[in-house]
């Protein structure tokens, strides 16, 4: 068998952030060094919290969590409580783990990880599912570090769909557009990042990703305990689907870019450079240069399509133990239709 592929998880849990962690930790082909917070959905310290949460649902609460930035990086801070409640999961109101406390550093600790990567040419990735002030930071603060980098899956920004905080911007590059722009730039001008580009993960591939009521349903009877927690964290994520998007259930972005992290053949695209803009009504926005207008080589891989349920295959099988014989007649049927 092939060795684990090192990652961190990036992220600021957050529903969707919840549901990616689980999915990471059901996924026998990487290992998770630890999971770094950012404020975005909810301030870092409550995002802390919530990661060491999902770490004791799936008892791996052996995996570190580093409490990371407080602020964007220039703008102010603003949460994204309205859509994952008030205690960031949903209002389920889980109880805080008191055996193990978030650590302080997570800047520090993903420049240190990558240089280790670096000295053991055993590299490392990472997989970002929140505002990027975290790597913005380490690009700041340690950019040789990045020498130890393999690859970078983002969930944010979109090239052709609306946004989700104005009608051009999502919400991870709109919370933090100038961190966002700092990581892409450095993807275009760092020596050690030469060649590389920037998974980009955005509304685009990750609106197509809706966990309905049906779904719902299907996970809690192939996993009962999984799937109520599922059931109790999504539920006022569904409610603000409804009331903002007039979806009947809710689009649960993060796990994609796990799940494309894992078997990158989920999803589609075309390489490009991209950048971010950081000023006035289309604050936050992906300005994704498809059509070479500006003559600059690819800083991004920009993903566009999707296979929805080869996406629900994966993360039923993982996360629920689902049979992968019995999975795909019945999810076809829950989710329209597959081609015979
Ligand atoms: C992104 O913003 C957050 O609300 C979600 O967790 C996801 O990372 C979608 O725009
Ligand atoms: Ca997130």
């Amino acid at each position: 068998m092939n060795a684990k592929r090192k990652i961190i998880i990036d992220c600021d849990p957050g529903i969707d952030d919840a549901l990616a962690l689980m999915l990471a930790l059901c996924s026998p082909e990487v290992e998770i060094l630890g999971i770094t917070v950012v404020c975005g959905n909810v301030p870092t310290e409550k995002g802390a919290e919530n990661a060491l949460k999902v770490l004791q649902w799936m008892d791996r609460l052996d995996i570190p969590v580093y409490l990371g930035e407080e602020r964007p990086l220039v703008r102010n801070y603003v949460d994204a409580m309205d859509t994952h409640g008030e205690d960031g999961l949903g209002e389920s109101h889980y109880p805080y783990v008191t055996t193990v406390r978030p650590r302080a550093g997570a800047v520090k600790f993903l420049a240190d990880s990558l240089l280790t990567a670096a000295a053991s040419k055993e590299k490392l990735s990472i997989i970002a599912l929140g505002p990027l002030t975290n790597l913005a930071r380490l690009v700041q603060q340690s950019p040789e570090s990045l020498d130890g980098l393999d690859q970078l899956v983002s969930m944010g920004g979109s090239y052709k769909s609306h946004g989700n905080c104005s009608p051009v911007a999502e919400y991870n590059y709109w919370c933090d557009p100038h961190g966002a722009k700092v990581v892409y730039n450095a993807f275009y001008t760092l020596p050690q990042l030469s060649g590389k580009e920037i998974h980009m993960i955005g509304l685009d591939v990750t609106r197509q990703i809706v966990l309905t009521p049906n779904l719902l349903e299907y996970m809690c009877r192939l996993n009962p305990e999984r799937g109520e927690i599922i059931r109790r964290i999504t539920g006022f994520y569904m409610d603000f689907h409804w009331a903002q998007e007039g979806i009947i259930g809710c689009v649960i972005n993060d796990p994609l870019a796990v799940a494309y992290f894992l078997a990158p053949s989920l999803c589609t695209g075309f390489s490009s450079y991209t950048d971010v803009e950081t000023e006035g009504i289309s604050l936050g926005q992906t300005l994704v240069d498809a059509y070479g207008f500006w003559g600059r080589h690819p800083n991004s891989h920009i993903l566009t399509e999707t296979n929805p349920v080869s996406f629900m295959e994966m993360f039923c099988s993982r996360v629920l133990k689902g049979s992968e014989k019995a999975l795909h007649p019945m999810l076809c049927q829950l989710m329209g239709g597959c081609e015979k």
